[in-house]
């Protein structure tokens, strides 16, 4: 049932997210007790410098979080590895029995940020994703084709047609996560697609469409990829994620860039929403008279998918008007928080 549009303080089961990008050192130091304040647990991206290609990898990087963890909070990192062209089938299944890794990685080589060591070519990644299938790992997939001649806010939509329905016709028990979904097709295909598939959404790309990115000027801190579409394209993922449909989870693809790094001639793609995160995507559900579909959203249908227990505890967003900083720290730099200086209606309780 929709809630009184006079709500003002919503309690929801504590959430997970179900894409971040943690980095590593300083800058992990600085970005973790963002997400740790708000969610219970993350689906840690692997795309760091050298990417985390191995079971151990994953081991010793998840010590590195929970040694960054400030004392009293409580956070679960969910790790990840990054496919390679090499990756094998024991490799696979070494991080299954590790119990602490969740899924595989696909960057299409050259697709996004340190993805220079990604696959090359998915028919050379048979063994491992046989390998997945059998033992129920997941692939989270950047679902974008890196042919530079197709237009870069075609990639998307060409890449269902091109990798993701042939491998799927392959692979067809494979669990398969479209990470960062940013088009009415990519909604449209999970919404509709027999098998375990599942699909994240950004709250900046239900938030904005790609006006956002030249509003008097050039504004290099919405640039992210997959790069944000036309207005009806947000319009299809705010229908999916506020459809109570459980293939849809949250998963904020928070990628903290030096605020030099995206403010420069060559600006790096990514969105910083760790900060703000459950207030962002507050915002976009509350515009679209669906708060009441946000728990589901962000707390339940994710851990569903990933077989795991839904969080014991609960968070609180009160109707509350509070301005985003224009920078916070981070490690030597800083990092500017999308939206810096807007406004946002809800704000979450301590
Ligand atoms: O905008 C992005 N930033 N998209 C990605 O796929 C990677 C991420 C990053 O790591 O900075
Ligand atoms: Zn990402």
């Amino acid at each position: 049932m929709p809630l009184n549009p006079d709500t003002q303080s919503l309690t929801i089961v504590r959430p997970d997210d179900w894409h971040l990008h943690l980095r590593d050192g300083a800058t992990m130091a600085s970005v973790l007790p963002h997400t740790a304040r708000q969610f219970g647990r993350a689906i840690v991206m692997p795309n760091l410098r050298p990417p985390v290609t191995t079971t151990g990898h994953a081991q010793a990087y998840r010590e590195r979080i929970l040694q960054a963890l400030p004392a009293g909070l409580e956070f679960e990192p969910l790790m990840t590895i990054y496919l390679t062209d090499n990756t094998s089938a024991n490799e696979i299944r070494r991080a299954r029995e590790s119990g602490i890794i969740h899924g595989v990685k696909l960057y299409p080589a050259g697709a996004t940020t340190n993805s220079d060591a990604g696959v090359t070519d998915l028919r050379k990644c048979g063994a491992a994703l046989e390998a997945m299938q059998e033992c129920g790992l997941p692939l989270l997939m950047h679902g974008e084709v890196t042919d530079a001649a197709i237009d870069i806010f075609d990639r998307e939509a060409v890449f269902i047609d091109r990798v993701l329905i042939p491998l799927r016709k392959d692979f067809p028990a494979l669990k398969v996560v479209f990470e960062h979904i940013t088009t009415r097709q990519a909604a449209q295909y999970v919404r509709d697609a027999a098998g375990a598939i599942g699909a994240t959404i950004t709250a900046h790309h239900l938030l904005y469409n790609r006006n956002e990115i030249f509003r008097g000027g050039i504004r290099p801190h919405y640039y992210c990829l997959p790069v944000l579409k036309r207005e009806e394209h947000r319009q299809a993922l705010v229908a999916a994620a506020t459809s109570g449909n459980p293939r849809f989870f949250l998963g904020t693809d928070s990628a903290p860039h030096a605020k030099g790094l995206k403010e420069h001639a060559c600006g790096c793609a990514g969105c910083y929403t760790a900060l703000h995160a459950l207030e962002l995507y507050a915002e976009a559900f509350s515009a679209a008279g669906a708060l009441d579909k946000l728990e589901g959203f962000a707390s339940l249908h994710g851990a569903a998918f990933y077989d795991l227990p839904a969080n014991a505890g609960s968070v609180t967003l009160e109707r509350h008007e509070w301005e985003i900083p224009a920078e916070l720290p981070m490690g030597e730099t800083t990092v500017v928080p999308l939206d810096a200086g807007g406004r946002l209606g809800w704000r979450m309780a301590d």
